[in-house]
């Protein structure tokens, strides 16, 4: 029996697949041209990530969640279906700039594809990874704060494309659910950067905050709260779950115990030498279109509808105050702290790879 992974080729998957990879063996269904090059890819991408591992226990199928079948041939399909036991499901199109109908392939049609796969000839566990994008809005709807048992509304999910698509992908799963297909939803916040050496996400939002103001010369003042946590704890946090009994059904946010605030951020990157005056929202936001032909700055705007959540332009972006505590009661594993040392890694690799001066 083994596990299936999907999006293990990216940032979150990657390493929840070389976590599973030390005890189990794992079956990933990655895209590419062809077999050989789905196949080195993934391996490469888990060797960067995670070192060398037991390359044995490792099936590479190349498919697309999006396609009927996963994009596999019924033989492969079906096979699979009937060694598999366990599903999880990580893949996404995570673009906060996208429209929600170029998302909706990759978002929700790939996720009734692993749904039906979760069901077919065998009833399988599937451990969905959603997103607290989902609950954006939140506040506008009267949940000043969130957590595991709130239940998510379409409205809540905010005005972009992306946390509305991960809305309707939780849609899937809980129909699914409630029709007996054993389901456990995590809603990770932002995935930062690996604890110990900061190596990051190019679709790190963080990054891409602070990239922007050290490009302007200025951050924003923004009142916002953002779950999350380490890409590494948040692996570790749904690996550590989903092995515990009676999960089935319930929900989770494998995030750090308390949301960060977007201000101690920018302290942060202060303190490690960059001159970064406070600038209310509004402000920043024309900061920002004046340098909008500099590439941090017109990336920012580009994913501003998703983006104005943690910078808050206008009261009704405040996000909601997201708590973690049955899932940290639940998988209470020493949390990595948030400190100075921390974020200088952070500045030091994204200084590293030219996004931003050294100081
Ligand atoms: N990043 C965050 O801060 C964040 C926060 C909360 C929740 N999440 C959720 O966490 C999960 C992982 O996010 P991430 O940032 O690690 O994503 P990522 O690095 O962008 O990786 C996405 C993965 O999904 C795969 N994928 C997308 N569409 C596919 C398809 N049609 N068929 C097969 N594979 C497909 C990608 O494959 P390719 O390599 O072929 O593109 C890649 O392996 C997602 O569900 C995301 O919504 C992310």
């Amino acid at each position: 029996m083994s596990v299936l992974v999907t999006g293990a080729t990216g940032f979150l998957g990657g390493h929840l697949c070389a976590l599973l990879l030390r005890s189990e063996q794992v079956c990933c269904v990655v895209r590419g041209r062809t077999d050989q090059g789905a196949d080195e890819r993934l391996r490469a991408h888990l060797t960067r990530l995670g070192g060398p591992f037991d390359q044995e226990r490792l099936t590479v199928v190349r498919g697309d969640l999006s396609r009927p079948r996963m994009g596999l041939s019924a033989a492969v399909h079906t096979r699979l279906a009937e060694r598999v036991e366990t599903v999880y499901h990580c893949a996404a199109t995570v673009n906060l700039a996208a429209p929600r109908e170029s998302l909706l392939p990759g978002n929700v049609t790939a996720t009734r594809e692993v749904v039906r796969f979760a069901r077919h000839r065998r009833v399988k566990a599937l451990h969905h990874v959603s997103s607290v994008a989902v609950f954006a809005a939140a506040r506008e709807l009267g949940c000043a704060e969130v957590d595991e048992t709130t239940e998510p509304v379409l409205a809540m999910s905010g005005r972009f494309g992306y946390s509305q698509t991960k809305f309707l992908g939780e849609e899937q799963v809980r129909l699914a659910a409630a029709e007996g297909l054993p389901v456990t939803v995590y809603r990770p916040g932002a995935i930062l950067g690996h604890s110990r050496d900061w190596e990051f996400s190019d679709t790190d939002l963080w990054t891409r905050l602070v990239r922007a103001a050290v490009e302007v010369g200025a951050a924003p003042d923004s009142p916002a709260t953002m779950p999350g946590a380490p890409v590494d704890h948040t692996a570790a946090m749904i690996v550590h779950l989903s092995r515990l009994p009676g999960v089935a059904g319930r929900v989770f946010h494998p995030n750090l115990l308390e949301p960060i605030p977007v201000g101690f951020v920018f302290d942060q990157v202060r303190a490690a030498g960059y001159d970064l005056p406070a600038v209310d929202p509004v402000t920043w936001k024309q900061e920002l279109l004046r340098h909008a032909h500099l590439p941090a700055a017109g990336l920012v705007l580009a994913c501003w509808a998703g983006i104005a959540y943690m910078v808050v332009p206008e009261p009704r972006y405040l996000p909601p105050h997201s708590r973690a505590r049955l899932t940290t009661s639940a998988a209470p594993l020493p949390e990595p702290v948030l400190d100075r040392a921390y974020f200088t890694r952070m500045l030091e690799g994204v200084a590293a790879r030219g996004f931003i001066p050294k100081v």
